[in-house]
């Protein structure tokens, strides 16, 4: 994260240009759940090719979009897709739009994705809050020479989820009926879904879950500072504890059927942020 702040500051002025935008929290919407944005009350939609310093798409079309809005009376920032390292882009790509939201004045981010389930007490279609994750990318957005000023050289990482944000979200799920599993999130490259032993492995070392995201974004967010929520959409059961083969557009299918409650329940917790 060194030798960023310049690009910060040129990213923040242009966004600035559309409006006088003061998000309080961030959201980052993994795939399948960027419809939560139809629910916000919208001020501004920013393609991320718009926007100075953000990571290239490398699929072909429009990859997201940058969204500005209120939930209740709090005000937002939304990513509508986002960046994958098995695309190609650099750890520092993935950590570059979190860094623009501190900037911009977030102090809370609210991260999802969509994974595979390993607790074999879990089903396709279960929400999970992530209670810790398993970084196995190999990799890190913090290597390299670091600039004090964003975060400290050796972030601590004992609560990476906040425990009063976790509490809050168990409370907006009892108001909506259903009750979020928890567990823990391993992190891995991708893009092929893991092997039957990979999945035996991940088991041993204590994840509940599996998925190609998310780990990047929070230790960024960690690192500068910004407490965190993870939710997760288990929409397939993992290799050799599903029956069937993988296929994406399985993991779609579920991800649409989940994507409602994820919805309701995320619109629930950060309109209760209000004055928190
Ligand atoms: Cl089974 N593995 C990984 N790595 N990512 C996933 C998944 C599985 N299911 C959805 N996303």
């Amino acid at each position: 994260m060194n030798g960023m702040k310049e690009h910060l500051q040129h990213t923040v002025a242009t966004l600035r240009d559309y409006g006088d935008f003061r998000p309080e929290v961030g959201l980052v919407l993994g795939s399948g759940l960027g419809g939560l944005v139809d629910l916000m009350e919208v001020t501004a939609a920013i393609p991320y090719r718009d926007i100075p310093h953000f990571a290239e798409s490398t699929v072909a079309g429009h990859s997201g979009r940058l969204v500005f809005g209120r939930i209740g009376a709090v005000p937002v920032v939304a990513m509508q897709g986002r960046f994958h390292y098995y695309e190609g882009h650099p750890m520092r790509s993935l950590a570059y739009p979190i860094a623009c939201m501190r900037e911009l004045g977030v102090t809370r981010l609210v991260v999802s994705n969509s994974a595979g389930g390993l607790n074999p007490g879990f089903v396709p279609g279960d929400l999970m809050l992530i209670s810790d994750h398993i970084n196995l990318f190999g990799d890190n957005p913090l290597i390299g020479l670091n600039d004090d000023e964003l975060g400290p050289r050796f972030p601590d990482m004992t609560a990476p989820y906040d425990p009063g944000l976790m509490a809050r979200a168990d409370g907006a799920a009892a108001a909506l009926g259903f009750e979020f599993r928890r567990g823990v999130y391993a992190g891995v490259t991708g893009p092929n879904y893991e092997t039957a032993a990979e999945i035996r492995y991940l088991r041993t070392i204590g994840a509940d879950a599996v998925g190609m995201s998310t780990v990047p974004e929070v230790i960024a967010a960690r690192y500068l500072g910004l407490q965190v929520l993870g939710i997760t959409c288990i929409t397939n059961m993992a290799t050799g504890i599903a029956e069937t083969p993988h296929s994406h557009a399985e993991v779609v299918k579920t991800a649409q059927a989940a994507a409602d409650r994820f919805c309701r329940v995320v619109m629930e917790i950060v309109a209760g942020l209000e004055g928190a």
